[in-house]
């Protein structure tokens, strides 16, 4: 099977790599050489704040014998300027024009975080500002997490669902909507049902009016379906949607009927207050029925601890297999072809 050049995101990679990708994982969770990436150097750009993929993929270089070095506006740097045409007269004294192929230089791959800044729908859908980054390298790239994609999250948690047992045809998970205070991105609810629907589920997006996602992910996520046999429907009643589901995968997002508008959408989240999840969200689910979350998860906001601290909860499960999958895309990156596959 052919490398990869990249890991932009689950589809283009398609089904056969994703597997190629889920069974190095699984391996990589009992035996992997300590040295199969000895002497190369991962770059890892964030330009928005993380724990789980800052430190997991930390993590998955050292155990393969290969380094890490992490730059982030917040370190003792020069600023980081984004901003196209624009005269660099505030703080920011770089940019990324000048800094991304800098770091480039250092590195065999580079790992790069740049989310949604949230204006507008159109232009954070496009993914202008992860390309354009992703432009200035000749390297491998990483998407760490963009305005549209996070696929590292989603490769953990289709590893996640298959640990899981989590039937992939005829499987049922809900994709919810809940309340949080800051208006989060697209990237991880719409990934996460593309997923869902590469792996042959039955999807349904859970949400209130006015927070559908975009045509764009939900036409992907429905043509993936109709090629594996899932299925892709979306509702705002919580009762039907969550009827036998197999998975309720929560994550809260900044409204799409008022995208951009930060007060607009704040007063129409405070209104949604209730979209917090505790155990009567089960009471017409499977019997094993799992919560899954990308975290960070604010505790009392989006779900109860009788939840999270339960014997459903999958979180840690889904952190843990960040660390195993990015090994199998390392080293998909990093290998050179005289090692065996
Ligand atoms: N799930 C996830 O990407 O977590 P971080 O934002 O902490 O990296």
């Amino acid at each position: 099977m052919s490398r990869i050049k990249r890991f932009y995101e689950l589809g283009e990679l398609g089904h056969n790599k994703v597997e190629d990708l889920l069974k190095k994982a699984k391996s990589s969770e009992t035996s992997f050489n300590p040295r199969r990436l000895e002497g190369k150097v991962l770059a890892t750009l964030f330009l928005n704040p993380s724990l789980r993929t800052l430190t997991s993929f930390q993590a998955s270089m050292a155990r393969v014998g290969g380094s890490t070095f992490v730059v982030s506006p917040e370190m003792s740097i020069h600023g980081l300027e984004t901003m196209d045409g624009i005269v660099m007269d505030g703080r920011a004294a770089e940019h990324i024009r000048e800094a991304v192929p800098a770091i480039a230089s250092y590195a065999d791959v580079i790992g790069i975080r740049a989310l949604a800044k949230g204006f507008n729908l159109a232009h954070d859908v496009s993914d202008a500002d992860f390309i354009e980054i992703q432009s200035l390298c000749d390297i491998p790239v990483i998407n760490m997490e963009s305005a549209i994609h996070h696929p590292c999250q989603s490769l953990a948690d289709w590893k996640s669902l298959d640990d899981m047992s989590i039937p992939r045809k005829g499987g049922k998970i809900v994709v919810s909507w809940v309340y949080h205070p800051d208006p989060l991105s697209h990237s991880v609810p719409g990934d996460t049902i593309h997923m869902a629907a590469m792996r042959g589920m039955n999807v349904t997006l859970l949400r209130p009016s006015g927070f559908e996602l975009s045509n764009y992910i939900m036409d992907r996520a429905r043509e993936t379906a109709a090629l594996t046999g899932g299925s892709v429907v979306e509702t705002d009643d919580r009762d039907e949607a969550l009827k036998d589901a197999n998975v309720l995968y929560v994550r809260s997002w900044m409204s799409s009927e008022d995208y951009g508008k930060k007060l607009a959408d704040r007063n129409r989240r405070n209104e949604l207050r209730d979209w917090c999840v505790d155990h009567s969200w089960f009471k017409h689910t499977h019997d094993n029925c799992r919560f899954m979350h990308s975290l960070p998860v604010r505790r009392g906001v989006e779900v109860l601890d009788e939840v999270l601290d339960s014997r459903l909860s999958a979180v840690t499960l889904q952190a843990r297999n960040r660390m195993y999958t990015q090994m199998a895309v390392l080293d998909e990156l990093l290998r050179t072809d005289k090692q065996s596959s």
